[in-house]
C-alpha cells in the first residue's frame, strides 16, 4: 500500500479543493499539481488571511512540504514569478518548489490566441479564462511547444523560438493580433530562467523515488472532472484532464501507485463559462447561494452560475475516476435554505436517463428530475465531531449523496478556515 492520494474536483471546478488540499498537505510530505495552468484559482485561508493561488500547489504554505508542478501542467513563467512574489515576498527560500523540465510554457502568443479565438467564436465561445491554456496544450500536441527544460539551454531555447514563432506570428496576424518580436520574448525568457532555474528538475524521477521511500503524496487536480477534455461536457471544457485517471501520464508514475481517490464536492453546483448545466437556478434561490457562498471567480471575478446538486453529473465522474472518498465543502451555505433539492435523473426527449449524454445539444435538452429535502436548520459547527452530531436533516442530505455515489463521506467542510473542517475518516 502506498501513501498517495488523488484529489479531484468532481464538478465544474471551484469546489474548494485548495482548502481541503491545504488541510491534507499538513499530513503530507509532498503536494503535486498534475494538470492545468494559471486558469485555476485556489483560495487557501491560513490564520484568517486569504491567499489566491493559481499555479502554485496548495501545500506551499505548509512548512516542510515539497511542492511539485508536474509535466502535465502548463506554466506561464512570468505569471508564476508574480505569484511567488505576491505570496512569498522577501522569503522565497521558504517555498520548496520543484518544476518539471517537461512541463510546457504558456507564452504571450498563447494568451493573444486564446483571446482572438474566443472573440472569433462569437456566441459559440467557450468562455475560457483567457490565460492561453488551450493554445498552449494545442502546441504541445502539435509538437510546437517550448518546455520548461528548454529554459536551461540558451542556444536551444533560441532555436526553438526561431522554429515556432514564424508559425505563431502567421496565426496571430490572421486573427488580427500583433506579431511577437523574437528578441523581446527571448530576453524576457532568459531573465525568468535565471529565477526559475533552481526549481527545475525531472519531477518524475523525484516522485518515483519518494513513493518508494513511503513518502505521503497528495496529487492535486485543478478545475473539475466535468471540465475534462475527454469526459467532460465537450466542447465546454478545459484542455487537460483534471481527474485521477490522468495522474500517471501527467506525472510519470504508474497507475497502481495511487492509493485513494478523494472527490471534492460542493454541496450544490456552480459553473463558470458557457456550457450545459441542467440544474442551474437563475433565480432568487441561485442568488441567495451565490451571496452566501461568495460564488465569484478567484481568477476572473466572474459571478458563478449556481444550481442544485446534480448527482447524475457527479455520479458519472465518481464512477470513471474511481472515487473512494468524498470531501463535501461549503455545507454551511445550505443552512436555513428552503426548497432544497438534488437532481437524481434527467428527462431527455420523454425518456428518463441517469447517464451523461455525450452531445452538448442533447445535454441542453435534458430536464432535471429532483428529490426534495428538508431545510437544514442552523447548528453549532464547533460541536460536530462525528456524523451523528449533525442535525438529522443534514444527515439525510449527506447520506443520500454517499449512498448514491457508493463512496464514504470522509471530510466535511463547514467554513473557510482550516479549523472548520471535520474529518470522519483519515484519508492519508
Ligand atoms: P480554459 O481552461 O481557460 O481554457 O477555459 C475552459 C473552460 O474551463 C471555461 O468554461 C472556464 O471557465 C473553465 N475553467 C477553467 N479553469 C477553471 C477553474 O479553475 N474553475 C472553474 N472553471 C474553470
Amino acid at each position: 500500500m502506498y501513501s498517495t492520494i488523488a484529489i479531484e474536483g468532481s464538478q465544474f471546478g471551484d469546489e474548494g479543493k485548495g482548502k481541503i488540499t491545504d488541510y491534507l498537505a499538513n499530513k503530507a510530505d509532498i503536494v503535486c499539481r498534475y494538470q492545468g495552468g494559471n486558469n485555476a484559482g485556489h483560495t487557501v485561508e491560513v490564520n484568517g488571511i486569504k491567499h489566491a493561488l493559481r499555479s502554485l500547489p496548495s501545500g506551499c504554505f505548509v512548512s516542510g512540504v515539497v511542492n511539485v508542478i508536474a509535466n502535465g501542467v502548463v506554466i506561464n513563467p512570468f505569471a508564476l514569478l508574480e505569484e511567488i512574489d505576491e505570496n512569498f515576498h522577501g522569503h522565497e527560500n521558504d517555498l520548496k518548489l520543484l518544476i518539471s523540465d517537461r512541463a510546457h510554457l504558456i507564452l504571450p502568443y498563447h494568451i493573444a490566441l486564446d483571446e482572438a479565438i474566443e472573440n472569433n467564436l462569437g456566441d459559440n465561445k467557450i468562455g475560457t479564462t483567457h490565460r492561453g491554456i488551450g493554445p498552449c496544450y494545442s502546441d504541445k500536441a502539435l509538437r510546437l511547444g517550448i518546455r520548461v527544460g528548454d529554459l536551461l539551454d540558451k542556444d536551444y531555447l533560441l532555436s526553438r523560438l526561431k522554429t515556432v514563432l514564424p508559425v505563431k506570428n502567421k496565426e496571430l496576424i490572421a486573427l488580427g493580433k500583433d506579431p511577437i518580436i523574437i528578441d523581446d520574448l527571448y530576453a524576457s525568457l532568459l531573465a525568468a530562467a535565471e529565477r526559475l532555474k533552481p526549481h527545475i528538475t525531472d519531477t518524475s524521477v523525484y516522485l518515483n523515488a519518494a513513493i518508494d521511500d513511503g513518502k505521503k503524496i497528495v496529487f492535486e487536480g485543478a478545475q473539475g472532472s466535468l471540465l475534462d477534455l475527454d469526459h467532460g461536457t465537450y466542447p465546454f471544457v478545459t484542455s487537460s484532464s483534471p481527474t485521477s485517471i490522468s495522474i500517471p501520464l501527467n506525472t510519470g508514475i504508474a497507475p497502481q501507485k495511487i492509493n485513494r481517490v478523494v472527490a471534492i464536492m460542493k454541496s450544490y453546483m456552480t459553473r463558470v463559462g458557457e456550457g450545459p448545466m441542467p440544474s442551474e437556478q437563475n433565480n432568487e434561490w441561485g442568488n441567495t447561494i451565490r451571496e452566501k457562498g461568495h460564488e465569484y471567480g478567484v481568477v476572473t471575478k466572474r459571478p458563478r452560475r449556481v444550481g442544485y446538486l446534480d448527482l447524475v453529473l457527479v455520479g458519472y465522474t465518481c464512477k470513471i475516476t474511481g472515487v473512494t472518498d468524498l470531501a463535501i465543502t461549503l455545507f454551511d451555505v445550505l443552512e436555513n435554505v428552503s426548497d432544497l433539492k438534488i437532481c437524481i435523473a434527467y428527462k431527455l426527449d420523454g425518456k428518463v436517463i441517469t447517464n451523461l449524454p455525450a452531445s452538448a445539444s442533447d445535454y441542453a435538452r435534458c430536464v432535471p428530475i429532483y428529490k426534495s429535502f428538508k431545510t437544514i436548520p442552523e447548528f453549532d459547527k464547533t460541536k460536530i465531531k462525528v456524523f451523528s452530531d449533525l442535525p438529522v436533516e443534514a444527515q439525510e442530505y449527506l447520506s443520500f449523496i454517499a449512498d448514491t455515489l457508493h463512496a464514504r463521506i470522509s471530510i466535511l467542510s463547514l467554513g473557510p478556515d482550516r479549523s472548520e473542517t471535520v474529518v470522519f475518516n483519515e484519508v492519508i
